[in-house]
């Protein structure tokens, strides 16, 4: 069947830009991609700043009416109450938030995150309108062990728990071993992992969700390697964190097309 999925380029800021920084970013990426006359409904451009730039991001896409879609970094599994330091996804879905990163490896590693606990943010997502990207993936140790798709798929099945067969969702497949380490995933490894999830999403919630749902890759994106990726059938975008902080080498990965010959 023809792929008919919109790609998605999402910039994961981890704990970098304040909300000074941030509003100064997002005005000069929207400037950059519109000089380059970017085709937003071609490709789709959301950043993920921390929680405390969130508002002044809002008031800037809203004011500015940019294209530029918006989500947070992770949510609380919880509707409201005694939780200190949490934000529920009512708050985000106030904001006007459209995505929010559940289950990214550095919350899994750092918070102890497990995949229940990522079932439960994706329903407390959903439940409020956000569209969760579920971060998947598996560490150089897991990979040795199990193979390629093995710890993925089996977060991934756990993950939709909570998910029905219309609910809207991106999946994210972020190796470990490639977060952050300057050495990308192959093309080819990225496709084998993105197709399992596919498939998993075919056997669990049947064929509508798993055509239209796009799968991301994420680890070590830039612009230099994003064009290798997007030529993959079952690749649908990058999850991108370093190469996010940098406008230009952000728009260049936005801008793949140019590089695919699409
Ligand atoms: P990286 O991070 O692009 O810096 O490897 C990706 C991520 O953690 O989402």
């Amino acid at each position: 069947m023809v792929n008919t999925r919109t790609a998605l380029i999402a910039g994961n800021w981890k704990m970098n830009l304040d909300h000074l920084q941030a509003i100064a970013f997002v005005q000069k990426l929207a400037w950059a991609l519109d000089d380059a006359k970017h085709d937003y409904a071609a490709v789709e451009v959301a950043v993920f700043p921390p929680f405390t730039d969130l508002r002044s991001v809002q008031t800037l896409i809203s004011a500015d009416k940019l294209k530029v879609a918006f989500g947070a970094q992770d949510v609380s599994a919880q509707e409201s109450g005694a939780y200190t330091g949490e934000i529920s996804a009512a708050f985000l879905a106030k904001l006007d938030a459209q995505y929010v990163i559940i289950g990214h490896s550095e919350r899994r590693t750092l918070h102890n995150e497990t995949d229940e606990v990522v079932a439960a943010k994706t329903a407390a997502a959903l439940k409020h309108k956000l569209v969760p990207v579920i971060c998947v993936g598996e560490t150089a140790e897991d990979l040795e062990k199990h193979g390629p798709s093995a710890v993925p798929v089996a977060q991934l099945e756990v993950a939709l728990g909570q998910v029905s067969a219309d609910s809207e969702i991106v999946v994210a497949y972020e190796p470990v071993w490639a977060i952050g380490s300057g050495q990308a995933a192959t093309p080819e490894q990225a496709e084998q992992v993105c197709a399992a999830l596919r498939s998993t999403l075919r056997e669990k919630l049947g064929d509508a969700i798993a055509d239209r749902t796009r799968i991301l890759y994420g680890g070590s994106v830039k612009s230099s390697n994003i064009a290798g990726f997007m030529r993959e059938p079952n690749v649908d975008g990058a999850l991108v964190g370093g190469a996010s902080l940098d406008v230009n080498e952000f728009a260049g990965i936005a801008r793949f097309p140019q590089h695919v010959g699409l």
